[in-house]
């Protein structure tokens, strides 16, 4: 039987023609190519060993093959150039303690043995290695096998299906509080009005405040590599007690409408909101990385409250975030306050949106028109 090879995680695939896509990364049945299996050995001259001895690690392309040519202590060690994981550029990271250290995520194998990180069953193929006449030669037929540790997918990695039942509603309150010391927060006190409003019309309704989540910033893996930013999210993925899941689950799988609440701070957002959205990130890169649109017929809407101005910036910046992770909106889809640049006042904040009954008509009739435009997408799809 035909072997094939993913040239971008190693995984081979035996049958007469490549996977639709990679079961270990995801890549597409174009990443794949046809293994020639020969039995003998195929040697190619690196270069010179005095040349070569001079740097820790390199990345190198030889015959089509990704190596990760490392030397230290006096021996070359070769593996494949391949991350197990994403097919991060391992040639490109670092050596520690023998260990080649993935540039784009961390993951670690033995330098001459491909081996992963002890306890972990997997590794990467190795190559054989000559000297000859102040040369160094690999040969490319040494290659080892693949061994991929048993990985359970994510749960976030499941086929997104809307689960029949009314429209859903998720709040999100981006409000930054100091826990033991709760106050009254003005975005999400109209936010728990529009939920009570959306559940009064017969949606679902969840609210989820993001300063009760703990969970991680962005360590900004798209910046090292577009394809090092990953779906579930490389820090899901790594970090299971990261809880930004809820968001994820919320967003991608459970709520037709997501309606987001934020407080202005100093003309923008609050640094929470910004905290989950570059964590969103992932979902809008998976648009262009895999062609996979992870957010369709959902509903966005947004409260915006600050003591002083720039509600439309804060809008702007929101509307266009939510509408390139697939969301729509519908017509008027915010409410904002602000009671003007010159109110310094902020004790009396609370009070005149809590005394507003045209701010809670408002988010009521917000939630009213997400709830309309979803329960129509619904109807349509
Ligand atoms: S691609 Fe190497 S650790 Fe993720």
């Amino acid at each position: 039987m035909k072997k094939w090879q993913c040239k971008v995680c190693g995984y081979v695939h035996a049958g007469d023609a490549p996977p639709a896509e990679c079961p270990v990364c995801g890549a597409l049945a174009s990443e794949f190519e046809a293994v020639v299996e020969t039995g003998k050995s195929q040697w190619h001259k690196v270069g010179s060993v005095a040349e070569l001895s001079k740097t820790e690690l390199r990345q190198l392309e030889i015959g089509g093959k990704k190596i990760a040519l490392s030397f230290r202590d006096g021996r070359f060690g070769a593996i494949a150039g391949n991350c197990l994981h994403v097919g991060g550029p391992l040639g490109c990271g670092c050596v520690r303690d023998d260990y080649v250290v993935c540039p784009w995520h961390g993951w670690m194998f033995h330098r001459i043995t491909g081996e992963a990180r002890s306890g972990i069953p997997a590794a990467v193929p190795r190559y054989e290695l000559k000297q000859e006449a102040g040369d160094l030669y690999i040969d490319l037929a040494s290659a080892t096998p693949a061994k991929h540790a048993p990985h359970p997918k994510h749960p976030l990695t499941r086929e997104i299906v809307r689960a029949p039942g009314p429209v859903r509603v998720v709040g999100i309150s981006t409000t930054v509080m100091e826990k033991n010391y709760q106050r009254e927060s003005t975005s999400e006190l109209l936010l728990q009005s529009a939920l009570e409003h959306a559940a009064a019309r017969g949606a679902e309704t969840k609210l989820i405040r993001l300063n009760e989540l703990k969970f991680r910033a962005c360590e900004g893996y798209y910046s090292k590599s577009a394809e090092a930013c990953t779906w579930p999210c490389t820090i899901t993925q790594m970090d299971a007690a990261d809880e930004l899941t809820q968001v994820y689950e919320a967003c991608v799988f459970w709520a037709d409408v997501v309606l987001i609440a934020t407080p202005i701070r100093w003309g923008s957002a609050s640094s929470l909101y910004y905290k989950m959205a570059e964590r969103m990130n992932c979902i809008q890169n998976q648009i262009h990385l895999a062609n996979r649109i992870l957010i369709q017929n959902k509903v966005a809407s947004f409260i915006i409250t600050g003591g002083q101005d720039n509600v439309q910036a804060v809008a702007g910046q929101m509307l266009t975030f939510f509408g390139l992770l697939g969301f729509v909106f519908p017509p008027f889809p915010f409410v904002g306050h602000s009671r003007g640049w010159t109110a310094e006042d902020m004790e009396n904040n609370v009070a005149a949106v809590k005394s507003s009954d045209e701010l809670y008509t408002l988010v009521r009739e917000l939630a009213e028109r997400s709830v309309a435009l979803a329960g129509n997408l619904i109807a349509a799809n």
